[in-house]
């Protein structure tokens, strides 16, 4: 009797120990080089060197324990998340402003170079102390708000911001809406992506969006790469806003509004099929 309780307590743990080594087979089978099945089974990160998988990761962490959000909203974010996606690459990425959604804009472009412009140097240096991995420089802006009606008015009266002769931007004195004094890399990059979400331009001394909307069509315009400039231009509910969209990245180029985001599709003259007046005006 006892040697019958004995055979049948070896095969249960014979059948246990079968199923717990099939069924790490299995795992192994399943698990790749880039999908680590279980965590507990394996060493947590199989890029062990690569620091944008960490960087990611207390990026979800920073937005899963702030009670602050951006100010774009979900639809909004998610038209210029489209973009990146669509182009499955690692992009260049030229944002003007930082603001709390910096980590978020910067973990959308893994691999790729994202950069942010910013003007209020104690704004900067206080997202930077949170945040130093972001890729960003504190610039200076030749306008103010209060001048936006006078520089559209008279902006055609002076040839260096006509298309024609609006670039190379860094060597633009003479137009007051090119933006001359930024960091070399933003000259020397062609930019796939653009965002516009400063500087503010809500009151009269504020720097205002004109100078970054007339630079944003002047490097679209200029790209010699293959493809399109994406320019994402944020709160477009504003004059200022509206108004430097419609003279400088035109209606025709305009593919997407959602909410307060306008997106568009800045062609290059280099592949443009017109030519002649493409030189006089931007629209
Ligand atoms: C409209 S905000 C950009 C906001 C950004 N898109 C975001 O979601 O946070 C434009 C500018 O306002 C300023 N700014 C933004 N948030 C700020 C804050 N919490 N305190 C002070 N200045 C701020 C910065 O100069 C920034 O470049």
């Amino acid at each position: 009797m006892q040697r019958v309780s004995e055979k049948r307590w070896f095969v249960c743990l014979l059948a246990i120990v079968g199923i717990i080594g099939a069924s790490l087979f299995v795992v192994s089978l399943i698990q790749t080089p880039n999908n680590s099945f279980l965590c507990s089974l394996t060493n947590y990160s199989q890029n062990d060197n690569n620091p944008t998988s960490f960087q990611q990761l207390n990026t979800i962490l920073h937005y899963a324990t702030s009670s602050i959000t951006p100010q774009q909203s979900f639809s909004e974010i998610t038209v210029t998340l489209d973009v990146l996606k669509s182009l499955n690459r690692p992009c260049n990425f030229l944002i003007f402003g930082l603001g709390i959604d910096s980590l978020m804009w910067n973990s959308f472009n893994p691999r790729g170079t994202t950069l942010f412009l910013e003007e209020d140097p104690s704004w900067f240096q206080k997202v930077m102390k949170n945040a130093p991995q972001l890729n960003a420089h504190a610039v200076k802006y030749r306008t103010q708000l209060r001048e936006a009606d006078a520089l559209l008015s008279s902006y055609r009266s002076e040839p260096f911001c006509s298309p024609a002769r609006a670039a190379p931007l860094r060597s633009n004195e003479r137009c007051k809406l090119a933006l001359n004094n930024l960091p070399d890399e933003v000259y020397e990059k062609e930019w796939d992506l653009i965002m516009i979400d400063a500087p503010k331009g809500y009151f009269a001394e504020a720097p205002g969006r004109m100078a970054a909307i007339f630079s944003a069509a002047v490097m679209g315009r200029n790209r010699k790469g293959s493809g399109v400039t994406h320019v994402f231009l944020h709160d477009v509910d504003r004059k200022v806003e509206k108004v430097y969209a419609e003279e400088f990245l035109c209606r025709k180029n305009l593919v997407k509004g959602v909410g307060r985001l306008w997106h568009f599709e800045i062609p290059s003259k280099v592949n443009s099929t017109r030519h002649g007046d493409d030189d006089d005006r931007f629209c």
